[in-house]
């Protein structure tokens, strides 16, 4: 690696070639081991004598920073402390508002028995025909797609086409290549959609309990997010507050709630939206993943009057280091949407993109979504069980027909749901109090993922779980 060298003292360049790599070895940034360049090279990198360099490395050789191997070069030895030069004091301060959106998940170790929200198994992901495909796609060399340019900030075009064709398939979400906008997962989509529609302090409306990502991106934006409560039907549209701009739902598998938002409540919502002028996103997170009845039909596909934005990802169906998602536009915004794209990261990484297209229309895809439906089934249907045989009268089990995880409200409200959580945490299982996510008064609950868990192990981890109330 090429170190920063300033010679800033006529007379005295060699003391300022030896100080700055002593500063450098001592502080860590150049490593044990790491190999200097060649004085020759250095000095003419430099433009300074090759003498000059010759005397920096004697002294250092000397002092025993140094030692050289004939034939291999010069390179840093094993014997000083790493004392990294501490950074001046800044006076430099984030937006105040920035002081209060950090969002991080927590991490768990020592948890034999993982149920926490919205993880995907990565045993189950196809990794073989991945590798193959984004292989595939990094031997193409030269020029156009996949070359190494830069790539179109909406995505690659084919992608953009499989996926309108995916969503209208499987979701009857009307789309054409043209609506369609990748995005780096979907919390880029919220991102995007932020910064393109929301005036500062616009007034956001997002379910009660909610999802906070999407929330804090709102936010970063300059947004004011009210909460509003969520019923069995799902969000309390009357509840609505009259100077939204924007609402914010998970209508197919409410977050984190796992119920569905009826249909009376769905028409109600985009009847409101109409009257009050408003967009809707409708985030589909995991909807992929449907085990019992028919789905009821997206928002977008029961939209009138062209407000709403249609979010997916492939965090669940794939997984979540992939970051890719997307948003289904209307038309106005796709420009808008493209620029801040753009304007953000330029666009996401062209060969997963091309991978993707492929597994989407090769059908490995399909297959692929097939045997997860089958296997998040048998654990969705093992969590069920369990919870019926181990916490009968304890909890009352959320009814959901899809997605990675599902709710308990406790029986007995008085329980505190932290509390359990921490001991059941202590007992080797990761559960999640539901008042994470509530803003304002939570029903005590528990939320349970099941992406981690095998189903064999379920039974084991809700166990554990009951002898911790
Ligand atoms: C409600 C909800 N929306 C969206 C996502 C997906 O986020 P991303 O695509 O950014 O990984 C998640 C993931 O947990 C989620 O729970």
């Amino acid at each position: 690696m090429d170190l920063h060298i300033s010679l800033t003292r006529p007379g005295r360049l060699a003391a300022d070639v030896y100080e700055q790599l002593r500063a450098a070895i001592l502080d860590g940034r150049l490593r044990t081991g790491e190999r200097l360049p060649a004085t020759r090279e250095l000095a003419e990198r430099l433009e300074v004598s090759r003498n000059t360099v010759l005397d920096a490395y004697a002294r250092l050789t000397a002092e025993g920073f140094l030692a050289g191997r004939t034939g291999a070069g010069t390179f840093v030895t094993a014997l000083q402390p790493v004392q990294r030069a501490a950074a001046p004091a800044s006076p430099l301060r984030p937006r105040p508002h920035w002081r209060a959106l950090a969002w991080r998940p927590a991490e768990r170790r020592g948890i034999a028995r993982d149920f926490s929200v919205g993880a995907p198994d990565p045993a189950l992901f196809p990794w073989d025909e991945w590798r193959r495909l984004v292989a595939r796609q990094q031997r193409r060399r030269g020029s156009g797609r996949g070359g190494g340019g830069y790539a179109p900030p909406e995505g690659d075009p084919d992608l953009r086409a499989a996926i309108a064709r995916h969503v209208g398939l499987s979701r009857s979400v009307r789309a054409g290549a043209d609506d369609v906008l990748i995005t780096s997962g979907a919390q880029q989509a919220f991102d995007l959609i932020a910064r393109v529609l929301i005036e500062p302090n616009a007034c956001v409306a997002v379910e009660d309990p909610g999802y906070p990502p999407a929330q804090l991106a709102f936010r970063a934006h300059g947004a004011r997010v009210v909460p509003v409560p969520v019923d069995a039907e799902g969000l309390a549209v009357a509840a609505l507050p009259r100077d939204a701009k924007l609402v914010y739902v998970t209508p197919s598998h409410q977050f984190p709630l796992g119920t569905p938002m009826s249909l009376a409540r769905r028409l109600a919502l985009l009847a409101w939206a109409e009257r009050h002028r408003v967009a809707i996103v409708e985030d589909d997170y995991d909807s992929e993943f449907r085990f019992d009845g028919r789905p009821l039909e997206p928002l977008h596909s029961l939209d009138r009057s062209g407000r709403v934005l249609y979010v997916g990802t492939f965090s669940k169906v794939l997984l979540p280091a992939l970051r890719l998602g997307f948003v289904v536009a209307p038309a106005p915004l796709v420009p808008a949407l493209r620029a801040a794209r753009a304007l953000a990261d330029s666009h996401g990484a062209v060969a997963p993109q091309l991978a993707l297209r492929e597994l989407i229309d090769d059908g490995l895809f399909a297959r692929h979504l097939r045997r997860l439906v089958r296997t998040y089934r048998e654990r969705r249907d093992a969590l069920a069980g369990a919870l019926a045989a181990h916490l009968a009268g304890a909890v009352e089990p959320v009814p959901s027909a899809a997605g990675l995880h599902a709710a308990a409200y406790f029986s007995d409200r008085r329980t505190d749901a932290l509390a359990v959580c921490a001991r059941a945490a202590a007992a080797g299982v990761a559960v999640e109090p539901l008042a994470t996510y509530y803003q304002h008064r939570a029903r005590a609950g528990i939320a349970l993922g099941y992406g981690l868990v095998p189903a064999r192990d379920i039974a084991d981890g809700i166990r554990r779980l009951a002898r911790c109330l």
